[in-house]
């Protein structure tokens, strides 16, 4: 498992949260795995809805699945939208269904995803997110392969092009 790339982003709002999220759901190819890291409101739920939003799925249908575990929409792809916080064992996560899901033409987004190491594919597009303040949220999006890194390049391209983005890009 290795880093390729990282992109680090500031977002000030839930809106360029869901911003953020959103360029990236556009850049979305069949067999994606986004996998998100961060404490209890941090913002992954926001930036799943964005995600749905650049996948032509409505933002209202996607909520926190921590009751469900597990939710589908369809879009321009099919997300399958995960939750792995009230997870304990492998035995749980199977029963979900979850790994029947992996098929390859749809997309798959995970909160809590480095709970279960085991249930993450070899490449992977990691979001951490991180609060240092009421209304500010770090977000850094690192690839575990070969894919992945591409959908960031894609995603700084894609940032570049809108000019002054609506959020700041650190180095
Ligand atoms: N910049 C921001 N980005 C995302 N969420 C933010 C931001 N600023 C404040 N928030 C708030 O943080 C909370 C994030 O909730 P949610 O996305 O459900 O978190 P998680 O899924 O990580 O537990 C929401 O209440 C949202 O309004
Ligand atoms: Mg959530």
């Amino acid at each position: 498992m290795e880093t390729m790339k990282d992109l680090r982003l500031t977002s000030q709002s839930v809106d360029q949260t869901r911003a953020i999220g959103g360029l990236l759901g556009a850049l979305l190819q069949p067999g994606d795995f986004i996998g998100l890291q961060g404490d209890l409101g941090a913002g992954k739920t926001q930036f799943v809805k964005g995600l749905a939003r650049g996948l032509a799925i409505a933002e209202e249908d996607v909520s926190s699945p921590t009751f469900a575990i597990l939710q589908s929409y369809s879009g321009r792809l099919t997300l399958h939208h995960a939750d792995f916080y009230r997870l304990v064992t492998d035995d749980e996560l199977y029963a979900t269904g979850f790994f029947d899901l992996q098929t390859g033409s749809s997309v798959s987004v995970v909160e809590w995803a480095d709970k279960f190491p085991r249930a993450l594919p070899d490449d992977w597009l990691r979001v951490s997110i991180v609060s240092p303040e009421p209304h500010r949220r770090e977000l850094l999006l690192s690839a575990i392969g070969l894919k992945a890194g591409e959908r960031i390049a894609a995603l700084q391209q894609a940032l570049f092009a809108m000019g002054t983005a609506p959020f700041s890009l650190s180095p």
